[in-house]
């Protein structure tokens, strides 16, 4: 399976160099790892795959605070997250900008790991199928790419333990397969506990990992229950 583990906002040095040397005695029990801390840490990890969490919306050049897929690119990030749902809810982030990062990630060489979810409100409205389909659709129609990962992450999941059952997540799961041949991944409030169950979904490659990122002990034993 792949585990990506969004870090977000957390961490300070000290912290984050406390992990990196945990991280080394970390046993991904053969799974894919991709690490995706602040940005400013990245340099900190070696020899392990590596995310950044957002890149720009514009290449090289005069953008005062934006950080380039190129430059992610030449500090050996393998990964981007695009299209986070706090992207849009906290930095009111549109469609359209995301979509200029997809592009300027690809562009630089990095694999996307593009980020698609419900509202509870569309969930609660049987709409979670025509959103998802709208967002793909507006992201992926008429491009091909060689690597890119989908991650479906409901916005009412992220931090909350509100999370679907297996049978939704399949039915979603089932229609992007359906019409993308990228591997999907779920995320949204896994843990060690839930994983257990979240595992038996059908067709799932792996998950957005958020908050049980940052404790390695908890992420050891959901690594251990995969
Ligand atoms: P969570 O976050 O696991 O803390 O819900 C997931 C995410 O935001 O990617």
């Amino acid at each position: 399976m792949i585990l990506a583990l969004n870090h977000k906002s957390h961490f300070t040095k000290e912290e984050i160099l406390k992990y990196v040397e945990d991280y080394k005695k970390f046993d991904s029990k053969g799974h894919t790892m991709i690490v995706c801390p602040s940005s400013c840490y990245l340099p900190y990890f070696e020899d392990i795959v590596l995310g950044c969490q957002d890149v720009s919306s514009y290449p090289f050049g005069s953008y005062t605070g934006s950080i380039s897929a190129e430059a992610m690119y030449s500090l050996g990030v393998k990964y981007s997250i695009i299209h986070h749902s706090e992207r849009e809810k906290c930095f009111k982030e549109s469609l359209s900008e995301s979509k200029k990062k997809l592009e300027q990630a690809i562009k630089a060489g990095l694999i996307p790991i593009l980020c698609v979810g419900d509202t509870k409100e569309e969930h609660d409205q049987g709409k979670t199928l025509e959103s998802i389909k709208e967002q793909l659709s507006f992201f992926l129609e008429g491009q091909s790419y060689d690597s890119l990962l989908i991650a479906y992450e409901p916005i009412y999941a992220i931090g909350t333990g509100d999370v679907p059952e297996n049978k939704e997540i399949e039915e979603v799961l089932s229609m992007i397969k359906e019409h993308y041949p990228y591997p999907v991944l779920y995320g949204g409030s896994v843990n060690e506990e839930n994983v257990l169950l979240l595992k038996q979904i059908k067709g799932l490659d792996g998950f957005l990992l958020g908050g049980i990122s940052l404790d390695l002990k908890a992420l050891q034993t959901l690594c251990d229950r995969l």
